[in-house]
């Protein structure tokens, strides 16, 4: 089996979310957890309820602080090299479910210039992409009085002079070994870190505050969080809270992680109906037996069934959900069936979506933060 990988430019092999929680020194989301933030958001996203979004560091602090009546902020990123997925839109619906409940500001940072540093493309391509991005981050209905974006390249006059406080407290060798990098990785990236550390205390900067941020994100950034907790709070702020999401697993099964570079095997935001349909019945693997007599007498998979696991993420009802891998399991659906469920899911969910980034370039002034 491949060996587990779990940083910022690598994830492979199968992921164990138990050992990723240990190795990480991060904490799993418990019962309790979701007990409290039921009371105070009104509901629990099926996401926290289906261990999704399963780990966190110091969400308990922002909680306190909310309920003292104290805000935070949200802080969330992209790296723009590559078409949006599934993956990331799965990430932000609960960012914004977030934003809703929570009624708090979103700090969205593009980090073209890491995508510069890290990808064999040019300046302009990636400004290309990161415009393309945008439509899609605007089209998840992210409230524009609330929500800044911040790109590396273009905030860098208000970035820069906090990136260099963060990058003076930060030796390479700590960077070699977060990341795995050798004396043969370029200096910019080398450097990179102190950039996606600023936006986790840059709001209070700028507006002479001192509220607590949390960041919802993949588990594969964490690397980069460990690092910046300890740095801010030596630069006087406060270390950043932190919401851990699992991968959605590609199509074609369950090892890695989704990936806009692999485009074929996976959803983007922009697939047509049709496209999505072929996608998901060419290469969506089946959890299913050999043959349909079998099937119905042994039943399928579950858990190594895609259609069934992306269906977690997009069939929010769950009864709806449970009645489906109940009949699954005992061959009364068929993975030919399931797929048809997930696709008609999908196809309703891009195509709203799809209308609303049709009209989202002319939004993409408002929501860039104006200094
Ligand atoms: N490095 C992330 C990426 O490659 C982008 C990013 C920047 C980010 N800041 C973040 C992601 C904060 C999550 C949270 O996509």
């Amino acid at each position: 089996m491949e060996e587990m990988k779990v940083n910022p430019y690598d994830v492979e092999g199968d992921v164990d979310y138990d050992r990723l929680v240990k190795e990480f020194g991060i904490k799993k989301i418990d019962e309790k957890l979701l007990k409290r933030i039921e009371k105070i958001a009104g509901e629990v996203h099926p996401y926290l309820r289906r261990g999704i979004f399963f780990a966190h560091r110091d969400l308990e602090k922002v909680l306190d602080a909310y309920e003292k009546g104290e805000k935070f902020f949200l802080y969330t990123g992209n790296g723009p090299s590559g078409p949006i997925h599934l993956g990331h839109y799965s990430i932000w619906s609960f960012v914004k479910w977030l934003q809703d409940k929570f009624n708090v500001e979103l700090w969205f940072q593009f980090t073209d210039d890491e995508k510069f540093l890290y990808k064999n493309m040019t300046y302009d391509e990636i400004q290309d992409w990161m415009k393309d991005n945008m439509l899609d981050v605007i089209a998840m209905g992210f409230d524009p009085k609330k929500t800044h974006f911040l790109i590396d390249t273009k905030h860098a006059n208000l970035m820069y002079p906090e990136a260099i406080k963060v990058a003076k407290k930060i030796t390479f060798s700590t960077i070699k070994s977060a990341f795995g990098f050798t004396d043969s990785n370029n200096i910019g990236s080398i450097f990179y870190t102190a950039m996606q550390t600023v936006p986790c205390f840059l709001p209070n900067v700028l507006n002479n505050k001192n509220e607590y941020c949390l960041i919802p994100m993949a588990v594969d950034q964490d690397p980069h969080f460990r690092i910046s907790r300890d740095v801010v709070e030596k630069l006087g702020h406060k270390k950043p809270s932190i919401i851990h999401a699992k991968f959605i697993s590609p199509l074609t099964g369950a090892t890695g992680k989704q990936s806009s570079s692999n485009s074929g095997k996976s959803i983007l935001m922009t697939d047509d109906a049709k496209t999505v349909k072929k996608k998901i019945n060419k290469h969506a693997f089946s959890g299913g037996q050999e043959t349909v007599e079998e099937h119905r007498k042994k039943g399928g998979n579950v858990q190594t069934d895609v259609s069934c696991q992306w269906l977690k993420y997009f069939e929010h009802d769950d009864k709806k959900l449970a009645d489906i891998y109940d009949k699954y399991s005992k061959g009364e659906l068929l993975s030919g069936e399931v797929k048809g469920m997930l696709i008609e899911k999908l196809n309703a969910m891009l195509g709203e979506h799809q209308k609303r980034r049709a009209t989202a370039e002319k939004q993409i002034d408002k929501f860039v933060y104006k200094n």
